[in-house]
């Protein structure tokens, strides 16, 4: 059977078709296999890669070697989903000529489709000159946490009148730009839905901004429960990977120490007229 890969125009046909675009993050080959066959459309290499894989406190430290190494990983067990490769932090904000090296570097290093960068109007000139180049991009408003410093924590976005008018500005300005996608993170659902519906070619894709969007992003260890550790409001935990793990574990090493682990069928023979002339 040949699968047919998730291209930037499918993503663009879905949204007029107003079929749901389903996103994960992926840090690695092994996830990568698992969500393609699960039939995932687009698979993000987020610099949430930070947080969860690394153990930073924020995707602040995040560099390019390290998202460079794990959207390669991504690659490697990538069937059918579109990847995005996310720049961080610092990798495009001093200069539009240090935003279209770096995601150059993600398309002919790494083989993905497309990246992804935070900001608004700001950012807007980088996006139409990657896009012009031939470099696919999506947006991201709302909850930026590579500006995590600037605004003060983690806490949902456009509450008030200008500041939900300005992600509403920013997002036609992305769009504008030539954004194929953007993400929609942390902000109230009826102005993701709002936002959804005036954008005409860009599909938002939402992560904690209600079902109003083009689309849903989740992090994969949050999807799946990995750990016990803090969980944002907006995640619906499809498994407890952490209870599966520890317990598992815990019987791992319950078998060691009473020797039931190796058990026959787990080793390897050798014939006795071998053994037997050993000294
Ligand atoms: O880095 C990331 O995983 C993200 C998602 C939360 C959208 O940007």
């Amino acid at each position: 059977m040949t699968v047919k890969t998730v291209t930037t125009a499918t993503i663009k046909e879905m949204k007029q078709k107003g079929e749901p675009i389903t996103m994960i993050t992926a840090y690695d080959v092994a996830m990568a296999r698992n969500v393609n066959e699960a039939g995932v459309d687009m698979i993000l290499v987020g610099d949430s890669l930070g947080n969860v894989v690394l153990g930073y406190n924020s995707t602040v430290p995040v560099t390019m070697e390290e998202m460079l190494h794990h959207t390669k990983a991504v690659m490697r067990g990538n069937s059918r989903a579109l990847v995005v490769g996310d720049m961080p932090f610092m990798s495009y904000q001093a200069s539009i000529v240090d935003g279209m090296y770096n995601a150059a570097r993600f398309l002919k290093e790494t083989g993905c489709t497309a990246v992804k960068l935070e900001g608004g109007s700001e950012v807007c000139p980088l996006v139409e000159k990657l896009t012009a180049a031939g470099i696919p991009v999506v947006g991201h408003l709302g909850l930026t946490p590579q500006s995590v410093n600037q605004l003060g924590g983690f806490k949902v976005q456009g509450k008030d009148i200008a500041a939900a008018q300005k992600i509403i500005d920013d997002a036609k300005a992305l769009e504008a730009a030539g954004a194929f996608a953007i993400v929609l993170e942390c902000v109230p659902a009826a102005l993701a839905a709002k936002i959804t519906g005036e954008l005409k070619t860009a599909a938002t894709i939402g992560i904690g901004a209600g079902s109003g969007c083009d689309g849903q992003v989740l992090v994969c260890n949050d999807l799946l429960g990995v750990t016990d550790g803090f969980c944002p409001k907006f995640v619906r935990k499809y498994a407890d990977l952490h209870t599966t793990t520890v317990a598992a574990v815990k019987q791992y090493i319950a078998d060691v120490k009473a020797r039931t682990f190796p058990a026959a069928e787990h080793t390897f023979k050798i014939d006795d007229s071998v053994l037997e002339k050993l000294y």
